[in-house]
């Protein structure tokens, strides 16, 4: 069994999803055509190329993303790509997802709440793939229409299992979320947050996550590691972060790899993650880890770790948990078999 087949066959847990960033040009193209959206972009090359998102990145990408996102019209459309993605899943041997969804912007195109977690819900339950789902606030957006999101998710409680805050983190500190993260933590749900990479008070940001917002993991989260204190903040609390190595057309290949590499060196718990596949080079997971692993020439164990750190950071019970990680070290076990017998 060669590396690329051992990533293939890993049973695999993926943290950090968007599943308005799992629609594929073709299908942003079809959904446009079918809702009688208009956008910019005429053919899937178009599309395609647009994913070189120059500077500044967060920023244009997020403007692709909406572009993308803005074809969702219908709980079907909905239904249609989670379904597409779970099937992608299957393939990655993906056993385990936390998919993350953005109400605010579909409701806005008249997606009602309770019609959007029945299409997601729809999807999953008769796929093999176990996911759970997260719901995003998008920062950019109020403190007020965030709270209104977590009154109607008060009623899905049984489909959502977690929290998280995305979009552009610029001028929008974690703390203004501070009642929304509050209220979330009494009504039970767990705690995530994005703290992206190379945004101002970056730092700070992911202190005010920790210690403020007190989440459970950091999405992304990278610039932990400029600061010892944090660094041991999160390894006391067990705080997981959700990195996300993926590269944009142009670029060499995965980014911060020196900062994944000293994340396992020094213990913290941090597991890899495609965020947006069908909006990023480095797209679904085998694809990912795999040019991951050859560029950062990581070993056979060292990316079991990663991946045991996913199904250890996942929120789901341990019982589950204890069995995929079984799972996972059988895997691993036969790798190192067939390697020192061949
Ligand atoms: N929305 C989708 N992907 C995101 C990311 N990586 N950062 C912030 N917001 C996002
Ligand atoms: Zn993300």
């Amino acid at each position: 069994m060669d590396m690329k087949q051992f990533i293939q066959e890993m049973p695999k847990a993926e943290l950090h999803l968007h599943i308005e960033g799992t629609v594929s040009p073709k299908r942003v193209l079809e959904l446009a055509d079918r809702n009688g959206v208009n956008i910019e972009f005429k053919s899937e090359k178009e599309l395609l190329d647009a994913q070189d998102y120059g500077t500044p990145p967060l920023e244009n990408f997020l403007k692709y993303h909406y572009m993308c996102s803005d074809v969702l019209r219908t709980g079907r459309d909905i239904f249609e790509i989670t379904q597409d993605y779970l099937e992608k899943c299957v393939i990655e041997n993906t056993r385990h997802v936390e998919l993350s969804f953005d109400p605010q912007g579909h409701l806005e195109r008249g997606i009602e709440f309770g019609e959007l977690i029945d299409a997601l819900n729809k999807a999953r339950k008769d796929s093999p793939v176990s996911t759970q789902l997260v719901m995003c606030m998008n920062r950019d957006r109020t403190l007020e229409s965030a709270l209104e999101m977590l009154k109607l998710a008060e009623d899905y409680k049984d489909d959502i299992v977690g929290l998280g805050l995305d979009s552009v983190e610029e001028g929008n500190p974690p703390v203004k979320f501070q009642e929304y993260y509050d209220r979330g933590r009494e009504l039970g749900f767990k705690l995530t947050a994005h703290c992206d990479c190379d945004q101002n008070n970056a730092v700070e940001h992911a202190r005010q996550c920790i210690h403020d917002l007190g989440v459970h993991r950091i999405d992304h989260g990278v610039h932990v590691m400029d600061d010892p204190q944090l660094i041991e903040d999160v390894k006391e609390r067990g705080i997981t972060l959700t990195m996300c190595p993926t590269w944009r057309l142009g670029d060499p290949g995965p980014r911060r790899i020196p900062a994944i590499r000293k994340m396992l060196e020094m213990n913290v718990p941090a597991c890899l993650n495609t965020d947006d596949p069908e909006e990023f080079a480095s797209r679904y997971m085998s694809n990912m880890l795999s040019v991951v692993q050859e560029q950062g020439e990581f070993s056979a164990e060292e990316m079991t770790q990663f991946m045991r750190n996913a199904f250890v950071g996942s929120w789901i019970p341990d019982a589950r948990r204890g069995a995929y990680l079984k799972e996972l070290n059988a895997h691993l076990n036969t790798f190192k078999y067939k390697s020192d017998t061949s």
